[in-house]
């Protein structure tokens, strides 16, 4: 190649590289100009193909507690979820106003779910008044969703002792130091009050605060979601019939008081 047809080589490759770049500076403009008016119509992904679905017949257990114990331990197992006991838990006020975060389940048995918080916290306060909560886990690489409704009621005293005396010493300190929740002037005053909790509790145990616990989520309505590309997803819901309910058309016996039906996606 000559020296002049190296050059006009080179001058086309970089205006072809400025035009094909040039969307994306377009957009990125577009996108801070616009502030939140995106539109994201277009945003989809491609789920599982109709001979994944999941049916009645795969289910691992007609106990829900089971299944959800079969599809967290698929999720702990997947490479692409780094925290598989990170869900979402909606509580609402009694006025009806609602609000969600996420938490970390940290058990769960036949009695319920279980995580730790500040009892004074929003949420905290939001549960004593109104026990009532959803939570919800979404595993997004397996496309499966379970959204599981019940009451709530603080555990004992004694388990969140023993769970809060699991924890390492910072997070320990972390629990005093926040008031969850509560207006602060600026970050320093949080290093300074851990600071200064790391320097009273350096040679003895941190009290659990008695602001501080667990609570757990006794499920009356557990549903399981896995998501399919052409939209028909499978729905398939447990609940707890009351006492006196006869079954269903659409229903069907489960194990350990449940019963079970699908729900049109
Ligand atoms: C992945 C993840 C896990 C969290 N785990 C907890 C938890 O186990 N307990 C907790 O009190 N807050 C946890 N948080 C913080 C909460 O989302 C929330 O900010 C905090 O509990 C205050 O919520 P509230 O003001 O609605 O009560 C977690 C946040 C994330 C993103």
């Amino acid at each position: 190649m000559t020296l002049k047809r190296f050059l006009s080589w080179a001058v086309r490759s970089v205006a072809t590289l400025r035009t094909s770049l040039r969307p994306v500076a377009e957009c990125r403009s577009f996108a801070s100009e616009r502030g939140a008016d995106m539109d994201l119509s277009n945003m989809r992904k491609t789920y599982r193909a109709d001979n994944e679905c999941f049916v009645e017949d795969q289910l691992v257990s007609l106990d829900p507690i089971k299944q959800f114990a079969d599809w967290f331990d698929q999720a702990t197992k997947c490479p692409d979820i780094g925290e598989a006991n990170a869900m979402c838990i909606a509580t609402c006020t009694k006025e009806g106003m609602p609000s969600a975060r996420m938490v970390l389940l940290k058990g769960f048995s036949q009695e319920g779910f279980r995580f730790f918080t500040n009892y004074e916290s929003r949420k905290g306060v939001e549960l004593e008044n109104n026990p009532l909560a959803c939570l919800l886990f979404y595993w997004e690489p397996l496309n499966k969703q379970v959204r599981i409704e019940g009451t709530v009621e603080r555990i004992p005293y004694q388990s969140s002792c023993e769970y809060f005396r699991s924890r390492p010493k910072s997070s320990q300190i972390g629990a005093v130091v926040s008031r969850q929740s509560t207006v602060i002037p600026d970050r320093q005053f949080l290093r300074q009050k851990n600071a200064e909790l790391q320097e009273q509790y350096k040679d003895t145990d941190v009290p659990m605060p008695d602001y501080w616990g667990g609570y757990i989520v006794k499920p009356h309505t557990i549903e399981f979601w896995q998501g399919q590309t052409n939209r028909l997803h499978d729905r398939i819901v447990f609940l707890r019939p009351k006492e006196g309910d006869t079954l269903g058309d659409m229903q069907h016996q489960g194990e350990a008081g449940w019963v079970y039906q699908r729900l049109s996606p």
